[in-house]
C-alpha cells in the first residue's frame, strides 16, 4: 500500500457547537460573508443561531443567499463580487453541500481574483483560498471536510468544480439537531450519496485494504440502519448522529486509501445532473443496481462476495454468484424500498434526449474506474435505468 492521507479541518461536533463560531472565526479577521441557499436556515433557527454568534463576536457580515441545489457557477461568480467589493476576511457556509460547494469556489475565485470558470476550464489546482468555516445542515455530499466543490456550468453543460488543497474547511460545525428539518426526501437523497461515496472506494480491485474495507462497510451499515429510521423519526438524535459523522468519512480520503479511486457512478451521475438539475443521491441510487449488474465479472466477483456476507450477512457457503446477486437485490431493497428513492430516471424527469452528450462526458473519466467502461456502457447503464 502506498498513499498520502492529510485532513486539515478541524470539526466540533455535537448539539449547540455554533453557539462558539464567532470565537472560532475571529481570529481570522472581521468581516464575513456568509452563503446559503433558500429559506430553510431561516425557517429551522439556523441562520439565527450563526448570525448571533457573529454579531456577539463582532463580525461585520455579508450575504449571499438563494444558492441553488447543484449550484450555477454565476452565483459563485456573485459572491466573488462581494468579497472583492467589500474586502471580506472569510467565508462561512451554513446549509447542504451545495452552499459549501458554492462557499468554495467563493473562496477560490476571491484568492485568485478569477471568474470559477477560468478555474474550473483550467483544471486549476487550487492552492490558496479565503478561509471557510462550514455549519452543516444536511449529512451527504462530505464537502464539510473535502477539498473539492461540485459547480455547474450552466452554459456547456457540465458539472465540473474547483479541487484543491486550500478548499478544505478550516473548521465545520456538525450539529446533528440542525438536520431535524431536512425532508423525507432530502435525507434519503443524503443517505445515498453517503452509501454511494463508501461503494466508490470500496469496489476497487486492491487487495491488501482490509482496514480500511472494515471502515467502508461500517458506513454501508450505518447508512442502512440509521437512513429509515432519520426517515420515519426525524428528530432521531442517534439517527441523525450517526448519519451526520459517517458522512465525511466517506470521502474525506480515510477510506480511499491504496486504492484506485474510479468514482464511476459520479461520474455518470454528473452529466445528468448537468442536464437535468436532478437531486444528486436519487441519480446516484437510480444507476447503483445496473451499474453493479455491469460490472460483476469472474474479477470481480470477490468484492461482490466480501461486501454481501460482511455488509448483508448473505451466507459465505452459497455459490459465489448467488451471494452477488443476492447483493445486489438488498442494495436494490434498501434503496427502494428502505429509502423510497425513486427507481427509475424517468421518474425524475430523465428523458433519453442527450443520452450521447452525457454518455461522452462520463466515458471521458471511467477508463480506470473498477471495471473500465466506455461510452457505449454509459449507454446502456442509461438505458436500463431509464
Ligand atoms: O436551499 P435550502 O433552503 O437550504 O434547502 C435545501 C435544498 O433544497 C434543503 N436543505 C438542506 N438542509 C436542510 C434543508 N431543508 C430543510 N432543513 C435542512 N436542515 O435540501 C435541499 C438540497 O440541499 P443541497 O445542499 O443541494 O444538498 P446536498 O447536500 O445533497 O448537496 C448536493 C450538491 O453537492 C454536490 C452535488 O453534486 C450537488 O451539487 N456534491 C458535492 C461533493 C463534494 N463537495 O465533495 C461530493 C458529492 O458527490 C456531490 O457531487
Ligand atoms: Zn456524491
Amino acid at each position: 500500500m502506498k498513499f498520502n492521507f492529510h485532513v486539515p479541518t478541524a470539526v466540533r461536533f455535537g448539539i449547540g457547537v455554533v453557539d462558539g463560531l464567532g470565537k472560532t472565526v475571529a481570529p481570522y479577521g472581521k468581516k464575513a460573508l456568509l452563503v446559503y441557499g433558500g429559506s430553510s436556515i431561516k425557517r429551522n433557527g439556523v441562520y439565527d443561531a450563526v448570525t448571533k454568534s457573529l454579531k456577539e463576536a463582532g463580525i461585520e457580515w455579508f450575504e449571499l443567499p438563494g444558492v441553488e441545489p447543484n449550484p450555477h457557477m454565476t452565483t459563485v461568480d456573485k459572491g466573488w463580487q462581494i468579497c472583492k467589493e467589500n474586502g471580506v476576511d472569510f467565508i462561512v457556509a451554513a446549509g447542504g453541500g451545495s452552499s459549501v460547494d458554492c462557499a468554495k469556489g467563493v473562496a477560490a475565485a476571491t484568492a485568485y481574483d478569477c471568474s470559477v470558470v477560468t478555474l474550473m476550464d483550467n483544471h486549476t489546482p487550487v492552492t490558496k483560498a479565503l478561509p471557510l468555516f462550514v455549519v452543516l445542515t444536511l449529512a451527504a455530499t462530505g464537502s464539510e471536510m473535502d477539498s473539492g466543490g461540485v459547480i455547474t456550468d450552466t452554459v456547456k453543460k457540465i458539472k465540473g468544480g474547483v479541487f484543491g488543497p486550500a478548499l478544505a474547511p478550516t473548521v465545520s460545525f456538525l450539529d446533528p439537531s440542525y438536520t431535524y428539518t431536512v425532508p423525507k426526501r432530502q435525507t434519503a437523497a443524503g443517505t445515498a450519496d453517503i452509501y454511494t461515496h463508501t461503494i466508490e472506494n470500496y469496489f476497487d480491485t486492491a487487495k491488501d485494504t482490509y482496514f480500511v474495507d472494515g471502515v467502508a462497510e461500517s458506513i454501508l451499515k450505518t447508512c442502512i440502519k440509521y437512513g429509515p429510521i432519520a426517515i420515519a423519526d426525524p428528530e432521531n438524535e442517534e439517527a441523525r448522529s450517526n448519519l451526520m459523522w459517517a458522512s465525511p468519512w466517506a470521502i474525506n480520503g480515510l477510506i480511499g486509501c491504496g486504492r484506485n479511486e474510479g468514482w464511476s457512478l459520479h461520474g455518470m451521475q454528473h452529466p445528468i445532473g448537468a442536464w437535468y438539475d436532478i437531486t444528486h443521491g436519487e441519480g446516484l441510487a437510480i444507476l447503483m443496481p445496473h451499474w453493479m449488474r455491469r460490472v460483476l465479472n469472474d474479477d470481480t466477483l470477490f468484492k461482490f462476495v466480501q461486501y454481501g456476507v460482511n455488509v448483508f450477512g448473505i451466507d459465505p457457503n452459497l455459490d459465489p454468484y448467488d451471494i452477488a446477486n443476492k447483493a445486489i437485490e438488498c442494495t436494490e431493497d434498501f434503496l427502494f424500498n428502505k429509502l423510497e428513492i425513486p427507481r427509475t430516471l424517468s421518474e425524475i424527469g430523465v428523458d433519453d434526449k442527450h443520452f450521447d452528450e452525457m454518455a461522452t462526458d462520463a466515458a471521458a473519466g471511467l477508463a480506470h474506474g473498477f471495471v473500465p467502461l466506455t461510452k457505449e456502457d454509459v449507454i446502456e447503464i442509461y438505458k436500463k435505468a431509464l
